[in-house]
Formats: structure tokens, C-alpha cells, sequence
């Protein structure tokens, strides 16, 4: 790790002397990065390498990696304003994931070299679903998606007001977070992976993901690998005491917004400390260190050991939050069939608005 490392180091020398501001910016980003890993336990993989390189079937790896494209859309030259692109919505018109190549290969490769691990696959915040979408294309392509499901978590209606002090107002307030349910089961839909293994988890994930931690335990399920996405501290708490548990030894937690969101940071520091987990962390893909991916980076690790969350101290912790403002949503786990529905009603909303007047 260190040679590679000097050798990133060494890189960035060389170019210092072209472009010494910009260098600089990326260096200390990947320092601050690295410095933020809990017991300096960081491993930088800069590798680019697509993940559906290492699946055996060449039409499976055409199939991802144009999924891959698809679900992407214009990501990348919606956050750089690349070719004068401006989204209308503040996004992205095209995608259906705001992963980039990177973060998308991390969980192909993930359920690839989890194949061993009993467990489904589980995103909690989906946004459009494309991650998920690209999950579950995985799921199939491996021949896995009769015996593993995907769980798609989400409030659909964006993130909640803050319920401690620990988090801002700001993610409440952006309006491109809300994605509906329908418009979600739409999105499976229309790449044909709205199939019976899909569950669509809805709700604010202090209320949902207990009821789905429940399900899971009473049906003896597991999850393979774990994808937190939600942005937030509180997020970030829920999700890890009600699920991180359901991980086997072996398994995979991805948390997307760490070194990025000093507030997911945080809670995934906090929970690792109280739980005494020392597991590598691994930091993948640093966006603004590497030209052309804007994905800003994750962190992930491996479960080496068992586990045994402190659901007792969530609870008190749960205890002491305020209500969220606003209309809670709905909580509910969808079953295939109302799913479907879901998907038609999305349907049958397109075409009606495509035969009003503009
Ligand atoms: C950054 S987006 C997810 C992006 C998505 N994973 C992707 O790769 O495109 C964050 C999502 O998490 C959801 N979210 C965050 N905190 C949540 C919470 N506490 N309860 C329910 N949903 C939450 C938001 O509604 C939003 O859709």
C-alpha cells in the first residue's frame, strides 16, 4: 500500500509542475480523505479497471457495461457543466444514478466477489434507482436472482428535516432528491428488472428499515452487501443499527457519501468505534483526484467478524429525537404485484401527460 501510494505521490510531483494550483487542490483532498479514515485504516484504490471485466460471459459484460452507460447517463458532464450542459432540474435529465463508472463497477465487483456470501443486496437511498437497477442486473447476469433479492430503500420523497442537531437543514430542501416510488418501479421497469425478487422499502429509514431489520431476521435473510447512500448522519445511524447486523462475515458495506459528507463520516466513525470494528476501509475512486470521474469517491469494507449492534443504545438514541416536519411518508414494503402497479400507474401518467396540451 505504501509503494502505492509513493508511486500516487510521485505522479503527482510530475505533474506539479504543469498545473501546481490544481495538484495541490487534488493532493490535500486525498489527504483529508485519507486522514479522516477511522484509525488510519484507509486503502486508496485508484484502479479503473471495470468491475464486469472479471465476469467469464462476454454478453454479460456488454450487457453491464452498456446498463452501465445507460443508467450513468450524462452524470459526468452534468457536474463539470462539460459541453455547456446544464440540467434543467439541477441534476441530471439523463440519469438514472448519480454513481459514476466507478461507484457503479464497485458493485458489480462487490456482488462478484461476494458470491460465496449468502445474502441479498440492499441500497438505502435509491433516488431513480439506478444503482439498484444495476444491482439487480448484476443478481441476474450471475445466475443469483432466484435465491437473492434486492432491496430498494428510500422515503420517495427525498430526505427528512433534521430530528437532532447533528445535520442541516439544506438536504430537506433539495427538491431534486424527491423521486417517487412509481417513477422508481417505472425505472426497473422499463429495463426489465421489476421482477418478484425486487422490494421496494419506502419510508423515512428511522421508521422503515426497523420493519424491514425485523422482516429479515423473522425470513432469515441476509444481506450480501449493504449500500448506504442517505447523505446524513441520522441516516447513516439508521441504517447501520438496523442492518449491519443482517451482514455475514464476508459480506460488503459501501458507504457512498464517506469522504465526501463529513456528517456520514461521522456516524460511520462513531459506529465502528462503539462496535470495535476494525476492518480495513477502502477508499475507491476519489473524484476530484482523478481526471474525467466525478463520482467524488466511497469507502467500503469487508466484515471480518461477527458484529453484535447495541440496538439498545439506538433505541435510547431514537428516543431522544425530535419529530420530522411535514408530511411523513408512508411506511410500507412492497410485494411484487403492487410494485407492478406501481409501475403502471407511472405508465399511465406518462401517457396521459403526453396527450395533454403543452
Ligand atoms: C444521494 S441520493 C441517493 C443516490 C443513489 N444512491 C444513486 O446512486 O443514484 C440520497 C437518497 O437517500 C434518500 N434518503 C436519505 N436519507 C433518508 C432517510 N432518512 N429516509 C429515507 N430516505 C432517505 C433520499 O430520499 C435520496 O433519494
Amino acid at each position: 500500500m505504501l509503494s502505492a501510494i509513493l508511486l500516487f505521490c510521485a505522479s503527482c510531483a510530475a505533474m506539479a509542475s504543469a498545473k501546481p494550483h490544481r495538484v495541490k487542490q487534488r493532493f490535500s483532498t486525498l489527504k483529508d480523505a485519507t486522514e479522516q479514515q477511522p484509525q488510519g485504516l484507509a486503502s486508496v484504490n485508484m484502479s479503473y479497471a471495470p468491475a464486469v471485466h472479471l465476469l467469464g460471459n462476454q454478453h454479460a459484460q456488454r450487457f453491464l457495461t452498456a446498463l452501465i452507460e445507460t443508467v450513468k447517463g450524462d452524470w459526468d458532464d452534468a457536474v463539470t457543466g462539460r459541453g455547456g450542459y446544464k440540467p434543467s432540474n439541477g441534476f441530471c435529465d439523463t440519469c438514472f444514478s448519480m454513481s459514476g463508472t466507478v461507484k457503479l463497477n464497485l458493485v458489480v465487483w462487490a456482488l462478484i466477489k461476494t458470491l460465496s456470501v449468502p445474502g441479498d443486496f440492499a441500497e438505502t437511498g435509491t433516488w431513480r434507482g439506478g444503482t439498484a437497477i444495476v444491482a439487480r442486473a448484476t443478481q441476474r447476469v450471475l445466475g443469483e436472482d432466484r435465491r437473492r433479492r434486492t432491496y430498494v430503500c428510500d422515503s420517495f420523497e427525498g430526505l427528512p428535516t433534521a430530528t437532532t442537531s447533528e445535520d442541516s437543514e439544506k438536504w430537506n430542501k433539495m427538491n431534486a432528491l424527491r423521486v417517487s416510488v412509481d417513477q422508481v418501479a417505472d425505472n426497473f421497469e422499463a429495463f426489465g428488472l421489476l421482477d418478484g425478487g425486487v422490494r421496494i422499502v419506502r419510508g423515512y429509514f428511522r421508521y422503515s428499515l426497523p420493519i424491514l431489520r425485523r422482516r429479515l431476521i423473522e425470513h432469515k435473510r441476509h444481506l450480501a452487501v449493504l449500500r448506504g447512500d442517505g447523505d446524513m448522519y441520522e441516516s447513516y445511524l439508521d441504517i447501520l443499527y438496523n442492518l449491519y447486523e443482517l451482514i455475514p462475515v464476508g459480506g460488503i458495506f459501501i458507504c457512498d457519501d464517506c469522504t465526501l459528507i463529513r456528517e456520514a463520516q461521522r456516524a460511520i466513525t462513531e459506529f465502528r468505534t462503539r462496535h470495535g470494528i476494525t476492518d480495513r476501509v477502502h477508499i475507491t475512486g476519489i473524484g476530484m483526484l482523478r481526471e474525467g470521474d466525478h463520482t467524488y469517491g466511497l469507502t467500503w469494507w469487508k466484515k471480518t467478524k461477527p458484529v453484535s449492534v447495541d440496538y439498545t443504545w439506538y433505541e435510547k438514541w431514537n428516543a431522544t429525537r425530535s419529530l420530522e416536519r411535514g408530511l411523513i411518508p408512508a411506511t410500507k414494503i412492497y410485494g411484487f404485484h403492487e410494485s407492478r402497479t406501481l409501475a403502471l400507474q407511472a405508465a399511465a401518467r406518462r401517457a396521459a401527460m403526453a396527450v395533454l396540451p403543452q
